[in-house]
């Protein structure tokens, strides 16, 4: 029932807010043919990461997790000429299939797809930075690793969001065996302890169910 309402209401928001988008449905689509889980954000997420990248002027992003590029389309939409965007992916064929997305959508030339483990990659950025904006979205384990990179890679006035920090409410629950779940507790607990950073957490419902984003602004 809950299910159906959120699903309802993102379906009503989606129809009365954001106008239809060529680019951005043909990469569910193809996503979708090509077999890639549907794990993207719902388009009123993506609206959400492309206002909060333009309200902070973003020129510089980066994205850790790709899948098929449909955040990255939606971050890369916020960009001013001259912006750049780099994306890290661990499944060359969700590259693939992101590359063909994000060329459609226009921004070959401003979206860099850096393939392989985020962690490995994350070290070669640091001439690249600093990002203004962090977007992390990849496996959830690895979410401290992926926040103390952030941090690293960031500046005063950067803002990092990360997806999928509520995991059902699964979150509030100390001890249990999720690794996810677990992953985002340790990330919390080192923002919780980052003076550089003022944070919170939202709880969200919709079309994905209940789940929630976090951000960090670097205050220093
Ligand atoms: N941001 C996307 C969804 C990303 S899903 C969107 O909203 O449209 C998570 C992605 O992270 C998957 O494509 C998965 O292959 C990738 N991933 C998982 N482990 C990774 C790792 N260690 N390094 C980089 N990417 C990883
Ligand atoms: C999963 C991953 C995501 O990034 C997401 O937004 C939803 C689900 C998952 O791995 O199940
Ligand atoms: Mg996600």
């Amino acid at each position: 029932m809950a299910q159906d309402q959120w699903t309802a209401v993102d379906r009503y928001i989606v129809e009365t807010l954001l106008p239809p988008d060529e680019a951005l449905e043909a990469a569910l689509k193809s996503s979708e043919a090509a077999g890639l889980p549907a794990i993207n954000v719902a388009p009123n997420q993506g609206r959400m990461l492309q206002i909060l990248a333009r309200s902070i002027g973003a020129a510089k992003i980066l994205e850790i997790g790709t899948l098929g590029g449909y955040s990255t389309i939606w971050l890369a939409r916020a960009l001013p000429a001259g912006g750049r965007l780099v994306t890290l992916e661990y499944d060359p064929k969700h590259a693939e299939v992101a590359r063909g997305n994000i060329a459609r959508a226009g921004y070959a030339d401003q979206v860099d797809i850096r393939v392989g483990r985020a962690i490995d990659s994350l070290p070669h950025l640091e001439r690249e930075g600093p990002f203004d904006l962090v977007f992390i979205d990849a496996d959830k384990p690895s979410n401290p690793d992926y926040f103390a990179w952030a941090l690293k890679l960031a500046r005063v006035g950067s803002l990092i969001v990360v997806d999928n920090v509520v995991r059902g409410g699964a979150v509030a629950e100390a001890g249990g065996s999720d690794p996810n779940v677990a992953g985002v507790r340790r990330m919390n607990a080192m923002i919780a302890a980052e003076p550089r950073v003022i944070a919170t957490a939202v709880q969200t419902v919709g079309s994905k169910g209940y789940d929630g984003f976090a951000m960090a602004l670097v205050v220093a």
